[in-house]
């Protein structure tokens, strides 16, 4: 059985490491970026998420993100956030890469977590560097659009996540890619792995010799590379899995 076959090899494993993306959120209520129901059959990424969409505009762009930011702040960690810390605990994963901006990972008691497109919890100003945290600005959101910085004015307010046209960060980027050379079991859950550099973690992982599993609701372009590919969702999947092995 697949969940009894990703126990043994994550249970033996000694530098596992996890990829998570927007599935492992979606049943904390957090809508995903593709699939059914995704953001992006409802906006264009490239227009709403650039960085020159924010720039040019910066209000159109807290109208669109206004909602999301509302539904990642009142999000809780689910079930398979839980296995997942739970594993780092039990010594089977040594770290969590996660192209996930939500913080529900580190809410979940997991320690070491490289966030790859930076975290939605806290905005600054492009202006001064001032930062504060996003349920401040997002309070302000009803009576003041678009923000402006605490400390200089300005309307230059964004949060620190990677929009597309920005540049990644570079040390997230070389950590995910050094835990992904020495990894012995890469877990890679709730991705469509379309997105690079993230979807370049498992390649290293599988190149350099990492046994792979897949947990994900759907197909990925990867299932081929993976040694257990269990479609489904996290929040169930995980916890079995994570029963198995700190259970026995
Ligand atoms: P996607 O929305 O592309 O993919 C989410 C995947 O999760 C899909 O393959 C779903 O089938 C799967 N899924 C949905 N619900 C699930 C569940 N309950 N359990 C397991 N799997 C489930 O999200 P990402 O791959 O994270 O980047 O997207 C990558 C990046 O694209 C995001 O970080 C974001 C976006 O543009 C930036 O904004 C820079």
């Amino acid at each position: 059985m697949t969940v009894r076959r990703a126990a043994e090899l994550l249970g033996a494993a000694r530098n596992g490491l996890a990829l998570t993306g927007a599935g492992v959120s979606a049943e904390s209520g957090i809508p995903t970026f593709r699939g059914e129901g995704g953001l992006w059959k409802r906006f264009d990424p490239v227009k709403v998420a650039s960085i020159d969409y924010f720039l040019a505009d910066p209000s159109a762009y807290w109208s669109a993100s206004k909602e999301r930011g509302r539904v990642a702040l009142g999000a809780s960690p689910n079930p398979g956030h839980a296995a997942l810390a739970e594993l780092e605990t039990a010594g089977r994963l040594a770290a969590i890469v996660t192209q996930n901006t939500d913080g529900l990972h580190q809410d979940s008691g997991s320690r070491r977590v490289i966030e790859l497109h930076g975290s939605g919890r806290t905005v600054q100003c492009l202006d001064c560097g001032f930062r504060e945290p996003r349920s401040e600005v997002q309070a302000r959101l009803e009576v003041e659009m678009p923000p402006r910085c605490r400390s200089c004015g300005g309307t230059l307010l964004k949060p620190t996540v990677v929009l597309f046209g920005e540049a990644m960060p570079q040390a997230a980027v070389q950590e995910a890619l050094a835990l992904a050379r020495a990894a012995d079991v890469m877990l890679v859950v709730g991705t469509s792995l379309v997105v690079y550099p993230a979807a370049e973690i498992p390649l290293v992982a599988a190149r350099s010799g990492a046994r792979m599993i897949v947990v994900n609701a759907e197909p990925t372009p990867f299932d081929d590379l993976a040694e257990v590919v269990i479609h489904g969702r996290s929040g169930e999947v995980l916890p079995e899995i994570a029963r198995l092995i700190v259970d026995g």
